[in-house]
């Protein structure tokens, strides 16, 4: 019996010598000095000893679980002081290093632009407004006084998703679903996308944005459109702005116009981006023509109106200098970090 617990104790100093981690350390003091472990294994066969044997066996017994609870515990020490070590080399924090930089989104210009000119009208007492950008034709057309074959119909030509609906080419057709659920007054402008079929170049897209403009209400005159639309002009591009008026032609006004704003590059003298005119134009405008106020259920005898139409691209481009409207679309982090 000694000479198997010599055996133990001998095993037992190799096994040790392997450990280098504190699960096996514990599974060690199971496997040795556990319930079932094999120290005690051979303490039960002592019953089995003579008197004289049983103390000393005992006494070897003792010294040797002695022995490996101590060595148990040194190793462990080593073994947690290690693994704290470990930790605290692997979660070393190295304060100096440079932070990891997170970029922070921008407005897009055209909504840096859009913001602008929602403040300006806002501030004049106009509501914003929306409409659909998948349309009936009805409202895109036939209310705004364009009947199937009329001509107006060619320079805005669509993408077609039935032969009545379509992706609308103007934001005007929301100037009737205004008119139908709201009564006058109404003091509205209209932000949105719009779509015709154009090739894409440096001033063509086929998306792009317009903000329409509908006041209605008595006793409103050619004199308040341009009122409105020559302070918009100043807030817009400066109080030196000049604006001029320019007879022109929409089924939906009568009588219509176009603004145009002294050049913003050359302030009127002529240059390339004005085509050395002095002038810009920048909206289509007029009187709301009758038919359509009817078509909107509103009594042209008693109340009468003006509209606007402009393109937020092309002020977006004025603004800040842009020549090529695709830059508005492509999303170039390059381009959209400047704004
Ligand atoms: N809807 C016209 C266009 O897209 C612009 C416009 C709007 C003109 C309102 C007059 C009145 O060209």
């Amino acid at each position: 019996m000694k000479a198997e617990l010599e055996q133990i104790r001998k095993e037992a100093e190799q096994a040790l010598a392997r450990i280098d981690n504190l699960q096996d350390l514990s599974n060690f003091r199971v496997e040795y000095l556990g319930k079932k472990g094999k120290l005690t294994q051979i303490l039960r066969g002592m019953g089995k000893l003579s008197a004289e044997e049983r103390p000393q066996i005992g006494q070897l017994a003792n010294q040797i679980r002695a022995y490996l609870e101590e060595e148990i515990e040194k190793k462990r020490k080593v073994l947690e002081e290690e693994a704290l070590n470990q930790r605290l080399r692997d979660e070393v924090i190295d304060v100096t290093m440079p932070g990891r930089r997170h970029y922070r989104g921008k407005l897009h210009p055209l909504n840096i632009v859009l913001n602008e000119i929602k403040d300006i009208f806002l501030g004049m007492g106009f509501e914003i407004a929306e409409g659909p950008e998948v349309e009936w034709d009805y409202y895109n057309f036939e209310a705004l006084n364009i009947p199937k074959n009329h001509p107006a119909r060619d320079t805005q030509d669509t993408f077609y998703i039935t032969e009545n609906i379509l992706l609308r080419t103007h934001t005007s057709p929301t100037q009737i679903r205004v008119m139908e659920r709201q009564k006058p007054p109404i003091k509205i402008i209209v932000p949105g996308r719009v779509y015709r079929s154009d090739a894409v170049d440096a001033t063509h897209s086929p998306i792009f944005h317009q903000v329409e403009g509908l006041v209605i209400d008595r006793n409103i005159t050619m004199g308040d459109l341009k009122g409105v639309l020559d302070v918009f002009a100043k807030e817009m591009f400066g109080p030196q702005t000049r604006t001029q008026f320019r007879p022109h032609h929409f089924p939906f006004t009568e009588p219509s116009a176009e603004m145009d704003v002294s050049c913003t590059t050359c302030g009127g003298k002529g240059c390339r981006v004005c085509s050395y005119t002095g002038w810009i134009e920048i909206l289509g405008a007029g009187m709301v023509h009758p038919k359509v106020l009817k078509h909107g259920g509103i009594d042209p005898e008693k109340y009468s109106g003006f509209a606007f139409g402009m393109g937020l691209d092309r002020i977006t481009n004025l603004k800040y200098g842009i020549d090529d409207i695709r830059l508005l679309f492509e999303n170039d982090i390059r381009f959209l970090e400047q704004f």
